[in-house]
């Protein structure tokens, strides 16, 4: 049957449940009737009635002969499906209490306030989650504000993380890229049925965080996608950085299948042992391998698979092949709104980086040179690197005024691990589609507050906004990460509705100072004038400014790959 000939079936029944009343609504959909509950909601002083759907699967349970494959579409339910909780979350370490991981876990949840009239259509959001590609799921994301404030449908997903989304054999046996897939299945699935929830599958954004951020900027190079969304905010990453993507998928694979083991003649004989390993069992072998520092701590990542990722993700947007070309045209078909925070140097404070102690963590100028730089390269180039590279970086990360002390020496440490793992990345995305796109807008912000309302305890030493602390103010809050509660302060929840105004925004228009005019005229980006929103405490049009960083960037983007290229080695080395 086709999707589009089931219609809206908008009905509304009233159930008693004990004395209370709470109210059900029905929606038909593609794979059947679905009942979400009917919600009140009061949020910053005003009420909005809110429809919640939860719990809804994209997607067959990836479990069994499906471990390790591309999802299946949902087949028809049999009955109406009570969509009133969160599913399990994805199959991971790091788990959090009182949430149930599982690989069953292909499901998505819809927040859509409720209507003026029946033929308005709401603009749609998609929220993919970061966690390194390893852990994250959508039931910590909590919809309900920022849809009734922003009077935009939420829909929230979950994908397959860690070996599970990204195994890969290196060859047809297992291609890898299988936690994008399912993303992409949602999206689908949102397109093909978020019309029936009030939704119009002509403006829908998709956006996320970190991984999230890279996910969304992946999906929008994936020429699959054609016609499935039109808008992209990324948040604090890109497909470029170091760890968005990996060629190692393969050699990781048969360190998990030795542990286990596998017999590893082939392809085939690896994949079906570690198809029939339990999934806990797979977990504690990853875990237990990064401890011995035979894994990296997060080693399952995206994957050229010659099917989802057809170019090099770290090199696509240098343009030099026509693959790379064809994926940004796409890319450069989508509204794109992307930033960083002060703080995301913080990544660098991890053993991986040499850092035991983030606590007390106070290098000399000395251990910076030695040992701290080469490391960074090591992570980020690899081993067969020119060892003119890391002395640049530490010439250029050196504070000139007062090189010896430490304060000095530990803020320039962190400006050099957000430099090079996501600032230089913002630059090159935001370049290139600013300067590819023909018609479409391109918005730069740098948030940089030091927040009071903390989701996770900081760093003593530490104050600003640190990687991901942006996100309870686009989530107004409304984010349950260990089941607490937040109490914002006054300017926070002022902020954090603006942001959410801001991001919604943009969902309806592709600008996000219209059509709710916050006062900004925040200009859109390009390489001549640099514009980008600086995002402080108190928020006016004073804080569109340009070229943050920009120094630093070409350092990163013009300088080091000059650096790399191979002739450029050969006259440089001693
Ligand atoms: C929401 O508020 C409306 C108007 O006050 C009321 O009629 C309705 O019963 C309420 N719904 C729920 C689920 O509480
Ligand atoms: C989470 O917090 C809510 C409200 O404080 C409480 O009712 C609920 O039982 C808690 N859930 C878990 C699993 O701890
Ligand atoms: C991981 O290591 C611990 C401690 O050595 C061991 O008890 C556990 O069985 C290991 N887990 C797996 C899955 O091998
Ligand atoms: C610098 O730090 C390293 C590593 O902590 C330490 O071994 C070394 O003694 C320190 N050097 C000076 C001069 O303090
Ligand atoms: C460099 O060091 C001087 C002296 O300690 C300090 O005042 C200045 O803020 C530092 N510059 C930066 C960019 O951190
Ligand atoms: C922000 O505005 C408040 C009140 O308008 C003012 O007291 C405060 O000093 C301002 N903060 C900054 C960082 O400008």
């Amino acid at each position: 049957m086709m999707v589009s000939t089931l219609g809206i079936v908008m009905t509304l029944c009233t159930l008693f449940a004990g004395s209370s009343l709470a109210q059900i609504v029905s929606v038909s959909t593609s794979i059947g009737v679905i009942n979400g509950k009917i919600e009140n909601i009061t949020f910053l002083g005003k009420s909005s009635t809110l429809h919640r759907f939860l719990g809804i699967p994209f997607a067959e349970p990836p479990v069994g002969d499906l471990r390790f494959k591309k999802p299946v579409p949902k087949a028809p339910l049999r009955a109406p499906l009570d969509a009133f909780a969160h599913n399990n979350a994805c199959m991971q370490g790091h788990q959090r209490q009182s949430v149930t991981y599982s690989e069953d876990c292909l499901y998505l949840n819809i927040y859509a306030p409720e209507r003026k009239s029946p033929v308005e259509k709401l603009p749609v959001m998609i929220w993919i989650y970061g966690g390194a590609f390893a852990r994250g799921d959508s039931s910590m994301y909590l919809g309900d504000r920022l849809s009734v404030h922003g009077n935009v449908i939420l829909v929230t997903l979950n994908y397959r993380v860690s070996i599970f989304g990204f195994l890969s054999t290196g060859d047809s046996v297992s291609p890898g890229n299988y936690g994008l897939w399912d993303q992409q299945l949602a999206i689908k699935w949102v397109h093909d049925n978020i019309a029936s929830f009030g939704g119009d599958i002509e403006k829908v954004t998709i956006f996320g965080q970190s991984a999230g951020a890279g996910s969304v900027v992946y999906q929008g190079l994936h020429t699959g996608n054609k016609g499935l969304f039109q808008r992209i905010i990324a948040e604090s990453g890109s497909v470029t950085p170091w760890w968005a993507s990996t060629d190692k998928n393969l050699q990781y694979a048969k360190s998990i299948g030795s542990n286990a083991n596998c017999n590893m003649d082939t392809s085939m004989t690896l994949l079906s042992c570690l198809r029939n390993v339990q999934a806990d069992k797979l977990i504690g072998l990853i875990a237990n391998s990064s401890k011995e520092d035979q894994l990296p701590q997060y080693p399952f990542l995206p994957t050229i698979d010659n099917d989802f990722i057809m170019f090099d993700p770290r090199r696509v947007f240098d343009l030099d092949n026509q693959l790379s070309r064809d994926a940004v045209n796409l890319f450069a078909e989508f509204d794109f709104l992307t930033g960083v925070n002060a703080g995301e140097g913080v990544g660098g404070l991890y053993e991986m980086f040499g850092v035991n102690d983030m606590m007390s963590f106070m290098p000399n100028r000395t251990d910076f040179k030695n040992r701290l730089v080469p490391m960074l390269v090591q992570v980020e180039y690899g081993e067969h690197v020119p060892s003119v590279l890391s002395k640049m970086i530490t010439i250029e990360y050196t504070n000139w005024t007062d090189p010896d002390n430490p304060l000095n020496v530990r803020a320039e440490y962190l400006r050099m691990h957000g430099d090079a793992s996501f600032n230089a990345g913002m630059y090159k995305t935001l370049d290139t589609h600013s300067t590819i796109t023909p018609t479409k807008k391109t918005y730069m912000y740098y948030f940089d507050i030091e927040p009071e309302t903390r989701l996770w305890h900081g760093i003593p030493w530490y104050h600003k906004a640190i990687h991901g602390e942006e996100l309870v103010f686009v989530f107004g809050y409304d984010i349950s990460y260990k089941n607490q509660t937040l109490s914002p302060k006054k300017w926070e929840m002022d902020l954090s509705s603006d942001i959410m105004t801001l991001w919604a925004n943009f969902a309806k228009t592709g600008n996000p100072n219209s059509p709710d005019d916050i006062g900004l005229h925040w200009l859109p980006y390009n390489t001549d004038s640099q514009h980008y929103l600086h995002i402080t405490r108190n928020l006016t049009s004073a804080n569109v400014k340009q070229r943050w960083n920009i120094r630093r960037a070409e350092f990163w983007l013009n300088l080091v790959p000059a650096i790399l290229q191979p002739s450029a080695c050969s006259n440089l080395k001693p």
